[in-house]
């Protein structure tokens, strides 16, 4: 007699997520469009149920971030379904940038080289699997410049009507970016705050109940996304994870992912524990994190962002006060560069490395700098810096330009004693 085939397995939608569970008090829900606990309004993230999950398993796995796709609340198939498939960015070895700052080890971690040149490609691609799955049909965002233009490309990749909101002013390369997929961009006469409440009271009215916002009501599974910058990290160290690593801090959504994704690789069984400092870096015209890291207080005083690195003008960031646990918890610290120092450190980077960041990695790269400056950092320990951008959209930022113009001949290039 014939034996039936064996029935295939079901896709599981969230993979080895189970559940949505407050971070402040731990009540759970089934996994929903949902982003704050009913009880104490603390923020949702996704609980799971790790599977046994080996190192050839993922090194196997396709070169993007759906090699961790057992790690991650996406649907079991997700590596066949359209998305922008972002991540495997290059860790590149730094031997010139730690050379000039006194370093023993160094390395940056390029995310520029995702599909929008930005680290929001990872996040977005996580929230485009939940609107999938919950039956959205429009991808929204609040966004300081880098989200819309990877919701824009992730809608139009995967299907979806988009209209993002951003507050007026932005760069032209992140509004033109966000722009060209087809989509809608909305801008809003106000700061990124402002922007944020805008979007909060659409979610609540019905012309947009309907709409899967990313980094609102999508923002458990969004906020996952930013896990595999630490798995990459580590995967690329040689299953290692660094010792120091600095990460820019906006809402601060970021650097608590990294830290909870190197958490999950111990737990795992991937990496060895060991202990890892973490940095928080913010520009000094928005830094409310760094100032109350600096003064010693655990609640957050929202500012009103100045600065030139727009993409991390959040005045109030949602995860600030979680931020500050984990630099108390590792011995890190959270810290401010102003302007000046961030246009030095994005040329800086370059001059050294070939790697043209957006400001907010010349707010990473300044950071570290001063850390070494003031000796808070351990020059012997292994390093990281994240550069979560590009700097082809914030070229306003720099005043590099053609060292001379000159007539095509030999003469007028000699003459202008360049060799
Ligand atoms: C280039 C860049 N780096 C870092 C961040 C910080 O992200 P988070 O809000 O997760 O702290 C952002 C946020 O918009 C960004 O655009
Ligand atoms: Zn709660």
């Amino acid at each position: 007699m014939a034996i039936a085939a064996a029935e295939p397995t079901a896709v599981r939608a969230f993979g080895p997520g189970t559940a949505l569970s407050c971070r402040e008090c731990g009540e759970r829900y089934e996994l929903s469009p949902s982003f704050a606990c009913q009880f104490c309004f603390g923020p949702l993230e996704i609980a799971y149920d790790f599977g046994n999950v080996t190192r050839e398993e993922i090194e196997s796995g396709p070169k993007n971030i759906w090699r961790y796709r057992s790690l991650l609340p996406v649907p079991t198939n997700v590596a066949e379904l359209p998305n922008m498939n972002p991540g495997f960015t290059p860790l590149v070895r730094a031997d010139r940038l730690a050379a000039e700052l006194g370093l023993k080890s160094l390395h940056v971690k390029d995310d520029s080289a995702n599909p929008t040149h930005s680290f929001k490609d990872r996040v977005v691609a996580i929230a485009v699997e939940a609107a999938r799955t919950f039956g959205f049909t429009t991808l929204s965002c609040s966004s300081t410049g880098n989200l819309a233009g990877a919701v824009g490309a992730a809608a139009a990749r995967a299907g979806f009507e988009s209209c993002v909101f951003i507050p007026a002013g932005l760069e032209e390369g992140k509004v033109v970016m966000a722009a060209v997929y087809g989509g809608k961009v909305v801008a809003i006469d106000g700061n990124y705050d402002d922007v944020n409440r805008f979007c909060s009271e659409l979610i609540g009215d019905e012309a947009g109940e309907s709409w899967g916002f990313t980094n609102v009501n999508l923002r458990p599974y969004y906020a996952e996304g930013s896990k595999t910058l630490a798995y990459e990290i580590a995967e690329q160290l040689g299953w290692r994870l660094p010792e120091q690593i600095v990460v820019p801090i906006a809402s601060g959504s970021q650097l608590t992912k990294i830290d909870k994704g190197f958490q999950e690789l111990i737990k795992v069984g991937l990496v060895e524990d060991r202990p890892y400092k973490v940095f928080g870096a913010q520009a000094t015209g928005c830094s409310p994190v760094a100032k109350a890291w600096e003064n010693g207080h655990d609640v957050i005083q929202p500012v009103k962002p100045d600065t030139i690195a727009k993409s991390l003008a959040i005045g109030n960031p949602a995860d600030g006060p979680y931020v500050l646990d984990i630099a108390e918890r590792t011995g890190g610290s959270v810290e401010h560069v102003g302007d000046d120092e961030i246009v030095d450190a994005i040329k800086l980077l370059a001059r050294t490395e070939g790697v043209f960041a957006e400001t907010a990695g010349g707010v990473t790269t300044g950071v570290l700098h001063k850390l070494v400056r003031e000796g808070r950092i351990d020059p012997e320990a292994e390093t990281v810096i994240v550069n979560t951008g590009d700097g082809l959209k914030t070229l306003n930022a720099v005043d590099s330009g053609v060292t001379a113009t000159i007539k095509p001949s030999l003469d007028a290039f000699k003459a202008q004693g360049l060799v």
